[in-house]
């Protein structure tokens, strides 16, 4: 099993730290991305955006099958990794829509927002992403549909 990513800004260290303790009970390995601290990454001036970018290409890379990404709404990072090539991924907070994520829409990446949802229903709503799988079938035409349009505008290979 290939390691998740992990990557959080400033406002979402906290819940990233609970996610990462999460994943390793669970006997996953985890490659975090994210600022040590709140302070290195004001320093540093590391935004939102410079962890989202960095995850999402290690994803479209191949190194991470999975990722998860926090910030304060979780909007900035599926923003932003929504924009590299072959990535798809999905701000979801309650565990319906994470399973879709990865069922319909079969998204490789996982947003949450520190400052919308709580530590425990954060690890639910992950393990839901996590345990759950592309269905293909009739899911599989739109999602290359998805593929499609990200290759008519980044002009590069999509997967
Ligand atoms: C803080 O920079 C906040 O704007 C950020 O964490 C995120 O919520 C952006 O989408």
């Amino acid at each position: 099993m290939k390691k998740i990513g992990i990557g959080a800004d400033d406002a979402a260290l906290e819940l990233k730290e609970t996610l990462v303790e999460h994943l390793e009970e669970k006997g996953y390995e985890v490659e975090d991305y994210s600022p040590p601290s709140k302070e290195e990454a004001k320093n540093a001036g590391i935004d939102y955006p410079d962890v989202a970018v960095e995850v999402a290409e290690a994803v479209a890379r191949g190194d991470h099958d999975q990722a998860i990404l926090c910030c304060g709404t979780g909007l900035g990072m599926s923003i932003t990794a929504n924009k590299v090539p072959g990535v798809r991924a999905a701000q979801c907070h309650d565990v319906y829509s994470a399973e879709r994520a990865k069922k319909s829409n079969n998204a490789q990446v996982l947003t949450m927002g520190g400052r919308v949802i709580g530590p425990e229903a954060a690890k639910t709503v992950m393990d839901a992403f996590l345990e759950s799988e592309f269905g293909g079938g009739s899911s599989a035409p739109k999602v290359d549909k998805m593929i499609e349009v990200d290759r008519r505008y980044h002009g590069t290979p999509a997967s």
